[in-house]
């Protein structure tokens, strides 16, 4: 168990440089089992959810090694087909892994990843898919198992522009003897940075308008190297929390194109944004405004920021109202922005928070990766200490958040809290 302890009230300036997308990588290190020959992942994240993932890979028989910040994967001798019961359950991406088994061997095994803190993480979008693709699906003993080499020829209509859905979908439709059609997929800079991957590996995609993706059958892929897109919910993070303690922050390699939405969200909250080749620069007001925003799929609000803002808000001069729309329990750290003194209300969906002068320290527990990174942002903005319990969670999508913020002039500190 790890602990952050805070110190807030200190005004952030400086750089810091956005790394590698936790969301891009893991799509990347599965499409690599499709292709089965040396790939390389520059700007690859140094995340404990791509550390599982490449566990998860050297238990179907994949090379997996670091060399420094280039993640390695040769999936040439990739043998077993199933992943191990124990594996699978504490990272939603190895659901990924179903499409690329089945684009290249045929069949695969995977135990059911299972919800989470922020929801319930239903399959049935990625299943319907691959049986869409002539593809014969077993559900049973906490585990699906797929059987069939997947047949193109067809159009699937997604009823959601599911993220993970797309991306599975894509991976086993390049195994596919004839064109596959994806109807309604989703348009994340995750989702085309995979496309480019794949493309540069000698499969054929293309997006036809925004609302189709078309994947050539009969590709074949070799090895390359790629670098990982830059986070764009890390780069929005680190602006959140220029934005929420009023200072000044220019994160490097950071791409505004990729955050209009919540870069306009923040201006309406009263922060000076500048984006330039060089990243994405914000200035923040003295108080927030209040705002009103809904979370949406890509290019609407990120859910993935929804709980960073959420805490921006609890500061703004006015009330302001959050919908959460894409996951159904992701307003977990509402009570602990509570006990700091934050006066907001959840109904369902919709979370009305009515912004107060100041938070004030207190004990708070991470309960998932967002939800964690927004008590930090409260903690850094709050009067006196505020101790950020189980916060070894935010390891999965940041490299050391703590450091960085220090950088920027944070007090704040990791207690190992190991028995
Ligand atoms: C990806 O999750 C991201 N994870 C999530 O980031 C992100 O919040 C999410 O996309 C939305 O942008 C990775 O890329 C590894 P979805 P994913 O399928 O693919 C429902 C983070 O913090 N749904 O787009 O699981 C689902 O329940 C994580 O970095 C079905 O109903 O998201 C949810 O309500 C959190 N059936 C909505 O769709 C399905 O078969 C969006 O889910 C699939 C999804």
């Amino acid at each position: 168990m790890a602990k952050l302890i805070i110190e807030g009230g200190h005004r952030l300036s400086g750089q810091v440089t956005v790394h590698g997308a936790k969301n891009g990588a893991l799509p990347l290190m599965a499409a690599a089992m499709l292709i089965g020959e040396p790939v390389q992942l520059l700007n690859c994240p140094r995340l404990s959810d791509v550390e599982h993932m490449g566990r998860l890979l050297k238990g179907l028989g994949c090379l997996v090694q670091w060399q420094g910040d280039t993640l390695c994967i040769d999936a040439g001798g990739a043998s077993s087909l199933a992943l191990p019961k124990s594996s699978a359950g504490a990272i939603r991406s190895s659901a990924f892994l179903l499409g690329p088994l089945l684009g290249r061997f045929g069949a695969a095994e995977v135990p059911y990843p299972g919800g989470c803190n922020i929801g319930d993480r239903p399959l049935d979008l990625h299943l319907k898919g691959l049986k869409a693709l002539g593809i014969r699906v077993e559900e049973g003993s906490g585990c699906i198992r797929c059987y069939g080499r997947p047949k193109g020829g067809v159009e699937i209509s997604l009823e959601y522009p599911s993220v993970g859905a797309t991306e599975n979908l894509i991976m086993a439709a390049c195994g596919a003897e004839a064109d596959t059609v994806l109807v309604n997929p989703a348009r994340e800079p995750e989702v085309d940075d995979l496309m480019v991957f794949l493309n540069a590996a000698g499969f054929a995609l293309r997006r036809e308008g925004s609302s189709r993706i078309r994947i050539r059958g009969g590709g074949k892929g070799r090895g390359l190297l790629h670098r990982v897109l830059p986070d764009r919910i890390e780069a929005g993070t680190f602006l959140t929390a220029a934005a929420i303690t009023g200072g000044k922050v220019l994160v490097r390699g950071a791409r505004g194109e990729h955050m209009s939405a919540l870069l306009q969200t923040l201006r309406e909250a009263g922060c000076r944004i500048r984006t330039t080749a060089e990243g994405v620069e914000l200035t923040g007001p003295e108080r927030p405004k209040e705002i009103r925003f809904s979370t949406m799929p890509y290019p609407g609000f990120p859910t993935d920021m929804q709980s960073q803002v959420f805490a921006l808000c609890t500061l703004a001069k006015g009330t302001s109202l959050v919908e959460e729309t894409v996951f159904e329990n992701r307003f977990a750290p509402a009570a602990e922005l509570r006990r700091m003194g934050a006066d907001c209300r959840i109904r369902g969906r919709t979370a009305l928070i009515r912004g107060v002068k100041a938070l004030r320290g207190a004990e708070v527990t991470a309960r998932d990766l967002r939800g964690g990174a927004a008590l930090v942002l409260a903690g850094l903005a709050a009067q006196g200490i505020t101790e950020v319990y189980n916060a070894q969670v935010l390891s999965r999508g940041y490299e050391n958040l703590a450091a960085a913020l220090k950088g920027l002039g944070a007090s704040i500190r990791k207690e190992d809290q190991s028995p």
